[in-house]
């Protein structure tokens, strides 16, 4: 075991980790892309099948990558080569840290050009800006925001330089400080917000556009993209949660935090649903606008309630920081990567990480303005494209990898001594990332390619699926031996 490469770092407590992952699910997932992509998949039927997946599929993989993080006891990569010697797998597991640390670097360059608006939206509100905006206000704002490459890089600049720096600190005294008074804030402003919403006169149909399923309006691209998003909103499939575990010590219990983390994401993702769709329906709004909603219809609400100035300043702080400790936990797992098996230093791995996302950042920039009309994949911008590709490919696919290494490579007695569940209920979940989990994620990404939409994409990736796969086999690059 001798050059087994391990993460040093823990946590303080089992509060803090399950604070920092918290911090990590908890972001523009929630607040900015649940609401708009409820509001283009039609609502209810679309919530019902998310709600299911964080269930069947996200819980499941939340536990699975907390295993494999804390067993394998270092980033990504590394955490998947070690697992499996210990367990006699073959050495290309460790691809699936790969795909990991990609997916984690892609996903971040976007996350930070929209993480920007809310900066720019804080500012804004501190300034007053929003009192007295009506609907039409606020979305000549926005509008202008996008048409203005200047602003956009400017304020995707600063949310990646505020990520590098925290990062480059690293765990203790950077990302443990900045989260613990965060989450009981976002939750507090999240609530006066729903006060709000239920003096519009719209909040019941809302409520309905939430939670009435109209089947009608379900394809299986809608049942993808929910899918997806279970697993972007619970940070899963890129190995998120699994550096946070490997920070984990034993005597900690990773099935108590795991459901926290899912129960404190879906309630936070639920509540700014109903407050946004409560306005967006007072306005007269359209709830299918895509990425704009959040930032189209929260400053209506700030422009009309009392202390509306106060609270919108405070709501858009919060989003960037929700949206910082997400961002932390996208890079965190390059930049370990980086440090323990490159030999780099994490300020030198967090700069140079850093830079790449910034750079692949700009095609998000562009996508709004300059290269609106430029498709990547077919109907799909830039943005869109990336967005495709990690949250409802690389991620699911991730995360499947992940439940079948545990249920049939890992041996039973070390899932068993990390999860500490009874036997009845160990059993429940060896049934679920057996059979459940792993089928429906095949059913998905089945009929997704069968329904054409989807086709050239699906296709695309599963080539380079197997292109990495054949690499791996030649050469398991990037892994400390035995
Ligand atoms: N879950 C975060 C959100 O909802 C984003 C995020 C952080 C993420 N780490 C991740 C998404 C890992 C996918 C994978 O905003």
């Amino acid at each position: 075991m001798s050059q087994l490469k391990l993460s040093k770092g823990s946590w303080s407590t089992q509060s803090v980790f399950i604070m920092a992952a918290v911090g990590s699910a908890v972001g523009l997932g929630n607040l900015w892309k649940f609401p708009y992509i409820t509001g283009e998949y039609g609502g209810g039927a679309f919530v019902l099948v998310y709600l299911f997946c964080i269930l069947l599929i996200g819980i499941p993989v939340l536990f699975s990558e907390f295993i494999l993080g804390r067993n394998g006891k270092a980033n990504p990569v590394q955490a998947m080569a070690n697992v499996a010697r210990e367990n006699n797998g073959s050495k290309a597991w460790a691809a699936l840290g790969f795909n990991g640390v990609l997916a984690g670097l892609l996903i971040l360059s976007f996350y930070s050009v929209i993480a920007g608006w809310a900066l720019f939206y804080f500012v804004e509100s501190v300034q007053g800006k929003f009192v007295g905006a009506d609907a039409k206000a606020v979305g000549n704002l926005f509008e202008g925001l996008l048409g203005s490459q200047v602003e956009l890089i400017f304020w995707h600049s600063l949310f990646a330089l505020t990520t590098i720096v925290i990062v480059a600190k690293g765990l203790k005294s950077g990302i443990e400080k900045a989260i613990n008074f965060l989450m009981p804030g976002l939750f507090f402003i999240l609530l006066i917000l729903l006060g709000y919403a239920t003096t519009t006169g719209y909040f019941a149909q809302s409520f309905e556009f939430l939670f009435k399923p109209d089947f009608s309006k379900l394809t299986w691209n809608a049942v993808l993209v929910a899918m997806g998003h279970a697993f972007f909103t619970l940070s899963l499939g890129m190995g998120s949660m699994m550096v946070y575990a490997s920070y984990v010590s034993k005597q900690h219990s990773i099935v108590k935090a795991g459901l926290w983390i899912a129960f404190a994401d879906t309630i936070i993702a639920l509540l700014a649903g109903l407050v946004i769709f409560s306005i967006v329906f007072a306005n007269g709004l359209e709830p299918g606008a895509g990425p704009g909603l959040l930032f189209q219809t929260l400053p209506v609400a700030f422009g009309e309630m009392a202390g509306g100035w106060l609270f919108g300043s405070l709501f858009f702080a919060l989003v960037v920081m929700a949206a910082l400790s997400s961002a932390i936990s996208l890079i965190e797992p390059a930049v370990s990567w980086f440090e323990q098996n490159w030999a780099m230093s994490r300020i030198k791995a967090a700069w140079l990480l850093g830079a790449i996302v910034w750079v692949i950042g700009l095609g998000t920039v562009l996508s709004f303005n300059a290269w609106a009309d430029l498709h990547f994949l077919p109907e799909k911008s830039f943005f869109d494209s990336i967005d495709f590709i990690t949250a409802n490919i690389m991620l699911p696919l991730g995360g499947l990898m992940m439940t079948i290494f545990i249920a049939w490579v890992m041996k039973k007695q070390v899932v068993e001594a990390e999860l500490e569940l009874q036997t009845e209920l160990l059993n429940v979940f060896y049934f679920i990332i057996k059979w459940i989990a792993p089928i429906a994620v095949i059913i998905v990404f089945a009929s997704n390619l069968v329904s054409k939409e989807n086709l050239w994409p699906m296709i695309a990736v599963s080539i380079g699926v197997y292109l990495v796969y054949l690499v791996n086999k030649v050469r398991a690059g990037g892994v400390a031996e035995r």
